[in-house]
């Protein structure tokens, strides 16, 4: 029921298309507020909502309700790509359309959407005539959690980005600003992670306690202090609250992917990829990016990777460390890159087409070291040179603890980064080239309306390995920066006990990364040395797993303990399912139901009953089985451990 007390009080409800989320909308002496209910359970309590603008009157005091409106909306979206092929779009949405009651009588309007399973809202500000440029000085939308919440964070601002270890803790315990998704548990038992969806034009935003014990939204600033400087029209991005009974059901929340427009361009040019790359023997030492003696990225050491690849079935090669800029300090020296120049060993034209003649895509690399007016400068060149080689994939980097432009030093995460990654995305999609974005802005769900984005790392990967990552980091990951898709994890090291770069991952662990942590861009990281001669048996299982999926359905985990998959190839009838556990071994039992009718012949790549991280990484047993969906598997993973199944469709 919509209720009236004065004009510039109002409250109303919009209900999720079951009727089971409710957002709770009101407007009490001026001043807007949300809150957000479940089941009749309090998730998010009476919240506020507004901006600061240098220059101005706050924007959120003194309102009245003009005209609000409701809508159902029922879609099934079809996703080029990724984890789901099918996502729905079915929620109710309220527009409120707000106006000051007094001088200077400023519009705008809050657009709320209730799904099933999340509530997003965002500020759409129209142009208006003495309101037209405007630097935000604060958001100030809140999510008032019960301080009570747990909540799995890592910290924003940081000289590494995104490049942190998860952490539990208590909401009230929150000291610094971190990132989002944040996943928080209520008190009441229910799984939350807000997070944003299209983020365009504006600083990322991070989360902070207030000393109200209120979660609110604290925006990358510029260095100017400003959060962004915006010509109105303008709508910021989408506050995203995904909501879950269980952990589980909060992993295949694609709400995100649902808030963002469809294309506007053809993209069926655009196809998912695994490769491998001349890249690890860079991290274990043998080789070096800069040029010399162990130089990596020579005509010859390409010439041959090819070769690999194509003997491994695996369709793309990336080569790091082909280009002017590598030698001496490479981080100092980063702002002299050079992106069209390729070191004297190294002939990209010889190099490209002899990978074209085996069918194999190269995947280029850009490392930007964060100056992003080299960068820029550069840009249109770069791709061109990189297309006019029929080369389709890069992978960009933006190592460095921010970004420079001009001698600015500006955060990855602010309006300035997120600006320019777009124009990476959408110079690239021009060319027809797909990225990889290293150090990246996180994931907001662009790739839908972008799917040549295919994929971003923008968590502590693989390369932490040798010291910096505990067995516990990928079993935080599906239900923390997964939530914000795809990872390029760089997975399927076999060199386990490498005493530069020692894995804390048994051998089966390597594969069942494949499976639980999707990429569109998947790399089999190591050397092929390590596939084609001492592991080739596992390396099949690589071979064999997709990297387009028809759908996902979670099996069992708990936050930062374990995490069991199944997905579904896009292109046949097969599934693949993977597992990992912390530093605590334990017993997975797999029961078969959600197969489809019919026999699977089932490899099985599980550790052995001895196997551990930390001595026994090799120990693995691998079994051919032959099962249908009335049976199940059951399985032991060591601790550190994992596993990897694939099922072939038979009959
Ligand atoms: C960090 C990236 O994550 C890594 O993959 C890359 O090799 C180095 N930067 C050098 O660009």
């Amino acid at each position: 029921m919509f209720k009236w007390f004065t004009k510039e009080s109002a409250e109303k409800d919009i209900f999720s298309p079951n009727g089971r989320v409710k957002c709770h909308f009101s407007l009490k002496s001026g001043r807007i507020f949300y809150s957000v209910i479940k089941n009749d359970k309090l998730l998010v309590s009476s919240s506020a909502l507004g901006f600061l603008i240098f220059g101005e009157e706050p924007l959120g005091d003194n309102l009245k309700l003009i005209r609000e409106r409701q809508t159902r909306h029922t879609e099934t979206i079809e996703m080029p790509w990724g984890e789901d092929r099918f996502i729905n779009n079915n929620y109710s949405e309220g527009c409120f359309y707000l106006s000051e009651h007094k001088e200077p009588h400023r519009l705008f309007t809050l657009r709320f959407r209730v799904f099933d399973n999340a509530v997003a809202f965002r500020y759409e500000i129209p142009p208006q005539p003495k309101f037209q440029q405007i630097s935000i000085k604060e958001e100030l939308t809140e999510f008032n959690v019960d301080p009570n919440s747990t909540a799995w964070k890592i910290p924003a601002y940081q000289p590494d980005r995104y490049e942190y270890s998860y952490e539990k803790t208590s909401v009230r315990n929150l000291e610094h600003s971190v990132h989002t998704p944040l996943t928080i548990k209520t008190p009441n038992g229910y799984y939350l992670a807000i997070h944003e969806a299209a983020l365009y034009n504006y600083g990322s935003m991070t989360i902070k306690l207030d000393s109200k014990y209120s979660l609110t939204t604290d925006i990358t600033p510029l260095s100017d202090g400003s959060r962004a400087h915006v010509t109105l029209p303008f709508n910021t991005p989408w506050r995203l609250i995904m909501i879950a009974d269980s952990c589980l059901e909060l992993t295949t929340n694609r709400t995100m992917f649902a808030l963002n427009e469809p294309p506007r361009e053809d993209f069926s040019w655009v196809a998912t990829l695994k490769f491998i790359g001349i890249w690890w023997a860079m991290y274990v030492g043998e080789w070096t990016w800069a040029p010399g003696e162990r130089h990596g990225a020579t005509t010859e050491h390409a010439k041959s990777y090819i070769d690999a690849a194509v003997r491994l079935g695996i369709r793309g090669l990336l080569i790091e460390g082909w280009n002017e800029g590598w030698e001496g300090d490479w981080l100092e020296n980063g702002i002299h890159n050079k992106f069209t120049v390729a070191t004297p060993d190294f002939n990209l034209e010889e190099v490209a087409s002899y990978a074209n003649r085996n069918h194999i895509e190269l995947v280029g690399h850009h490392e930007t070291v964060g100056f992003i007016d080299n960068y820029e400068k550069q840009l249109e060149a770069a791709y061109d040179y990189y297309a006019a080689n029929h080369i389709h994939y890069i992978k960009t980097g933006y190592a460095g603890s921010m970004m420079s432009i001009n001698g600015r030093r500006e955060y990855h995460h602010s309006q300035l980064g997120v600006n320019h990654y777009q124009k990476t995305v959408e110079l690239a999609a021009k060319k027809k080239i797909c990225l990889d974005i290293h150090e990246p802005i996180k994931g907001t769900g662009i790739e839908r309306t972008w799917p040549n984005l295919l994929s971003r790392e923008g968590a502590r990967g693989q390369e932490y390995e040798g010291g910096a990552l505990s067995p516990s980091h990928a079993c935080y990951l599906p239900y923390t920066r997964l939530l914000s898709g795809g990872m390029d994890y760089t997975s399927g090291i076999f060199d386990l006990e490498n005493s530069v770069k020692r894995m804390s991952t048994t051998l089966a662990r390597q594969l069942a990364y494949f499976v639980t942590i999707y990429s569109g861009m998947q790399m089999a990281a190591d050397r092929p040395i390590f596939y084609e001669e001492k592991f080739p048996e596992e390396f099949e299982f690589i071979r064999q797993v997709p990297t387009n999926f028809e759908k996902t359905i979670p099996l069992a985990g708990e936050i930062g303990e374990y995490y069991v998959v199944a997905r579904k190839d896009r292109d046949s009838d097969n599934w693949f399912i993977g597992g990992v556990t912390d530093e605590e071994g334990r017993h997975i039992h797999i029961n078969l139901e959600f197969l489809d009718a019919g026999t699977y012949e089932v490899n099985i790549y599980a550790d052995a009953d001895n196997a551990h991280y930390r001595d026994n990484q090799f120990a693995i047993i691998k079994q051919t089985k032959h099962l249908s969906r009335s049976e199940s598997i059951d399985l032991h993973i060591a601790p550190g451990g994992g596993f990897a199944i694939s099922l072939q469709k038979q009959s």
